[in-house]
């Protein structure tokens, strides 16, 4: 069998429909392998994980669900899309929630399958890719980022991934986390790096100003409109067109834009000649676009059409080794903008910054660093220069900060024994011993072992070929 095709498991239990769906992936470079309920989806992935699972929730023997909980707690590397009935928004949403990478509702044809699975495909590729340089290949400093931790790690990789293409790149991440700083690294890192950047803000807009902002206008269009404009489409010919905060952007709007994104062709406001670009599309938001999508404020083809290539940036929070990096970063740039002596920090004020959870993320941690640096002058930054709420909540900021190294620290590892023997086989035992401890729990297992669970599955994959 090719080793390149994509492995596709598909979870149906009415086989009508089942040879309906395997009929419409005929033509598709993948292998697809059928089973009609829940015990007979759990012994294929236990024989190996796929990269893609069609899964009905509707099953004799068991939930969908269920089956989608599993590959999630295994980590598998497996993209999951579901089956749902027509009008089951809420299932589709609740397996979104669980982790599936998409959603499809029957009836649906060739095309929407094709496209879909399509999707997941690509996405775990990338996924695979990324976990596969990871462990050797690890930066510190990317574009405009600061931050060497693996959710960044990630990051850059999907990144270096999706620049050379024309794909849509969808942002999502929480205030503050780097979206735009993202959407500039695409384009710097893209072929298009020597055409326009430019960046539209869909919430900072007025909505009547909105359409030509993007589109342009011709003279007379409006009371006001006294000369013709070119709008943000027609500056980013052969460059990237940066639409920010989309979630805010108007229905009536979203449809010529979906239009534009569809043709690359646009006309301005007032006008009737059809303009046609070439433009690369990155969008971000800090909604969650599915629920903007179930809730009827975002157009859902619109939403299939931006989110080929999601990446979603990660709290600052969930990257806490980023944050002494990124805080030593930003007291050496504005001490020296600002004049003042600052150095680094005290050992407290470094365990403060470490504990506290940044809702606000980057901006809020420049934020804090820059108000200690301008109200004060000093060789070290220590505690009572931070301003609220760090300063505040510190006695109970500190203790936290001890009961997480207590923690890390009573995690003890197992002695491994070391015999001479061919260097792949040392690694097949080490692993091998590491699933039994943890008792056939891969994602355990890859903890112990410091290494990505895809990596176990991979080698496993390998020692059975
Ligand atoms: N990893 C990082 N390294 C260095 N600076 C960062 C990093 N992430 C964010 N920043 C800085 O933090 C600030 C906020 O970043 P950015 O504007 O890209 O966030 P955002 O996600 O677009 O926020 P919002 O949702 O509020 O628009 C910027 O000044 C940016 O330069
Ligand atoms: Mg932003």
């Amino acid at each position: 069998m090719n080793n390149n095709r994509h492995r596709v498991l598909l979870v149906e239990d009415s086989s009508a429909l089942a040879e309906l769906y395997a009929g419409y992936l005929r033509d598709e470079s993948c292998v697809v392998t059928r089973v009609g309920d829940g015990a007979g989806a759990m012994a294929e992935l236990e024989r190996g994980p796929p990269q893609a699972v069609l899964l009905d929730l509707k099953l004799p023997d068991m939930d969908g669900m269920e089956i989608l909980q599993h590959i999630q707690r295994q980590k598998m590397p497996t993209a999951v899309v579901v089956v749902t009935g027509h009008g089951s928004v809420d299932a589709a949403v609740a397996a979104m929630r669980y982790g599936a990478f998409d959603f499809i509702e029957k009836p649906f044809d060739a095309k929407r399958l094709k496209v879909t699975l399509r999707n997941a495909l690509d996405r775990q590729s990338l996924a695979t890719l990324v976990d596969s340089i990871r462990e050797d290949f690890q930066r510190e400093r990317y574009h405009g980022f600061i931050g060497g931790s693996l959710k960044m790690q990630t990051v850059y990789r999907i990144i270096d991934s999706a620049a050379p293409s024309t794909a849509t790149v969808f942002i999502t991440g929480e205030s503050g986390t780097g979206k735009e700083l993202c959407a500039e690294a695409i384009h710097r890192q893209s072929p298009r790096r020597d055409g326009p950047f430019i960046a539209i803000n869909c919430g900072a807009i007025p909505r009547d100003l909105m359409e030509s902002e993007i589109f342009g206008h011709v003279r007379g269009a409006f009371t006001g409109a006294a000369k013709e404009r070119l709008g943000a489409a027609g500056q980013a010919d052969q460059g990237t067109l940066f639409l920010d905060e989309i979630g805010e952007m108007d229905l009536d709007l979203q449809t010529k834009l979906l239009r534009f994104v569809q043709t690359g062709t646009y006309q301005k406001v007032g006008g009737t000649r059809l303009h046609s670009v070439d433009v690369r599309f990155v969008c971000a938001t800090n909604r969650e676009p599915l629920k903007e999508v179930t809730e009827g404020r975002f157009r859902e083809d619109l939403y299939y059409r931006l989110h080929v290539i999601p990446i979603h940036m990660p709290a600052l929070r969930e990257r806490k080794d980023d944050v002494l990096t990124l805080a030593r970063y930003f007291l050496a740039e504005m001490a020296e903008e600002e004049g003042k002596a600052f150095s680094g920090f005290t050992a407290d004020t470094e365990e403060i910054l470490i504990a506290y959870d940044w809702p606000g993320n980057v901006r809020q941690l420049q934020n804090v660093i820059r108000n200690a640096v301008v109200l004060h002058n000093a060789d070290q930054v220590s505690a009572d220069m931070l301003p609220a709420p760090l300063n505040a909540g510190m006695s109970g900021v500190k203790s936290r900060a001890r009961l997480a190294r207590a923690a890390e620290q009573s995690a003890s590892p197992e002695p491994a024994p070391r015999p001479m023997k061919p260097l792949w086989l040392v690694e097949k035992e080490a692993i091998e011993q590491a699933i039994e401890c943890c008792g056939g729990n891969i994602p355990r297992a890859a903890a112990l072992l410091e290494v990505s669970p895809s990596t176990i599955y991979r080698k496993r994959q390998a020692w059975a070929s």
